[in-house]
């Protein structure tokens, strides 16, 4: 944690820095277990958990850290009020499916709410308000449809015109007793209980494939097995697609998230604004001191304006509303979202009966995560939840998701098409330290990152997932894809799926 006016210099997200996790070894054998995840957030954590429990075997490994991905850079709003949805749900999937939508955050609550009190879990919960507020006059129309619909969905909501913050608003819509957690201190506490009930879990260990015998096994980089009953993916971006097609289906976004101490204190609550960009906030405790969490400035990975600009316009916001002594952290996260808003949680494709997949939470990843790994939880145990229809990732809605199916393919094209023709006059000369840009090296397009020591790293900058070109995000220093998300450090590495494969490392004397 850093203390000074200056942004860090590193993004480094608190929940993380401010616990001890014990880090778990590579899996270097075949194993079998009842049932496999793939994805150490806060899906596979809790799913491990609950599975453990009924006494299943369970391995779930990690293709980099447990509890390190986007569960470690949320701003951990445990909330049904997902900024504007429940009035697009009705008109979209009707009454009762918004209103299974909403039961399901409710009861993710709950279920975490239980799990504190059985293992007197110390993760500094408390009960907020959630507030969406809005300063603009045709979002003021958008609101109170919003609070129709709460109405008629039996949500507790009011309208109202003030909000404890110095931030300009003509009005904002409150869902009350909703709450705000430490994910990480709360997470690390199921993952002890998981081990305790036997489960195993693996760190730096990549998933690439699943095939089949009598058995689904999940197949890693280094050539091992886990032979499975089951298999659950729970890794972000599903590593293995089962034919479901969900590059196509989904989109990543990025966010921002700066965490300030400031001269005004902080209200109670938690605050969303309706519109574009969007500002997040909530308040945390570190050291018994209180943060302001600012958060927002959402778009496509690998599009858009330069990272640091993201960084920079929140920190703008908080100078000009907060009264900012000093930053503490920053950190980014990524996000995606499927074409309907709803995730998809079930199993991966209708032909795969012991496959089952958890994605596309839209931000709201600790209540739908934790839903998510309830229903596939009962479903592998072989109990019925009544959220299966409405996450079931099988549906297909045409309107409005056709018309961004369309958008979001049609983007992909453009990006797989502009790589290939795209030239560049840029020269690695020009480069200056800590800075990368994209040149043709014989011929071939490729990422030049050059570091503090001088040192140049270039690697090829077609994606390894489906030839998209990469993109520099200089605020966290990675290769990111426009198209379906996939993140690599400067070095080439996976670091954020669908691609498996590294980016090709180039050596600059020989090109
Ligand atoms: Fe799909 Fe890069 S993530 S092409």
């Amino acid at each position: 944690m850093t203390d000074s006016k200056e942004m860090p210099q590193f993004p480094e997200p608190y929940w993380r820095e401010s616990i001890d996790f014990p880090s778990f070894p590579k899996l270097e054998e075949k194993i079998k277990v009842d049932v496999g995840i793939v994805g150490g957030g806060i899906v596979g954590v809790t799913a491990a958990y609950l599975l453990s429990k009924q006494n299943l075997t369970v391995a779930l490994i990690d293709a980099g850290v447990i509890l390190n991905g986007t569960t470690g850079h949320t701003t951990a709003k445990i909330t049904a009020q997902h900024g504007l949805i429940y009035d697009e749900l009705m008109k979209h999937f009707g009454e009762d499916k918004a209103k299974l939508y909403y039961e399901a955050q409710i009861e993710a609550k709950q279920l975490i709410e239980k799990h504190m009190d059985e293992h007197n879990i110390d993760c500094d919960y408390e009960t907020q308000d959630a507030v969406i507020y809005t300063n603009s006059d045709d979002y003021i129309t958008k609101l109170e449809n919003e609070k129709t619909a709460y109405d008629q969905l039996g949500i507790e909501g009011d309208l109202i015109d003030k909000i404890p913050l110095d931030i300009p608003h003509k009005k904002a819509l409150m869902m009350k007793n909703q709450a705000q957690f430490h994910p990480l201190k709360y997470l690390k506490v199921l993952a002890e209980e998981s081990i305790k009930n036997g489960a195993q879990f693996y760190e730096n260990t990549t998933a690439i494939d699943v095939e089949y015998n009598k058995h689904p096994a999940i197949i890693t980089r280094d050539g091992h097995r886990i032979i499975c009953r089951y298999v659950f993916v729970a890794s972000h971006f599903p590593f293995y697609d089962g034919q479901g097609f969900y590059p196509t289906r989904m989109y990543a976004e990025r966010s921002y998230v700066l965490a300030a101490k400031a001269a005004k204190k902080y209200p109670r609550g938690m605050y969303i604004s309706a519109e574009e960009p969007t500002r997040s906030l909530r308040s945390i405790t570190v050291n018994g001191e209180e943060l302001w969490l600012v958060a927002g400035e959402n778009h496509k990975t690998g599009q858009g304006k330069a990272t640091l600009e993201h960084y920079q316009a929140l920190q703008d916001f908080a100078e000009k509303h907060l009264d900012v002594q000093a930053y503490a952290y920053r950190w980014s996260a990524q996000d995606l979202t499927t074409l309907d808003k709803v995730p998809f949680v079930g199993r991966i494709s209708a032909e795969e009966e012991a496959v089952f997949v958890a994605t596309g939470f839209r931000k709201w990843g600790m209540t739908n995560g934790t839903i998510a790994a309830k229903i596939i939880s009962d479903k592998i145990v072989g109990n019925d939840s009544p959220y299966e229809e409405l996450y079931t990732p099988s549906r297909f809605q045409a309107d409005p998701s056709i018309r961004k199916f369309m958008r979001i393919n049609a983007d992909v094209a453009k990006h797989l098409i502009k790589g290939k023709l795209e030239f560049t006059d840029n020269r690695i000369q020009d480069l200056a330290a800590d800075d990368a840009t994209v040149v043709r090296l014989n011929g071939r397009r490729a990422g030049v990152y050059k570091d503090k020591n001088e040192t140049l790293h270039a690697i090829d900058s077609t994606c390894t997932h489906m030839g998209c070109e990469v993109e520099w995000n200089s605020g966290e220093r990675t290769w990111d894809c426009p198209c379906h998300g996939s993140r690599f450090s400067y070095t080439g590495d996976v670091i954020e799926g669908p691609a498996k494969r590294p980016l090709e490392r180039i050596d600059i004397e020989k090109g």
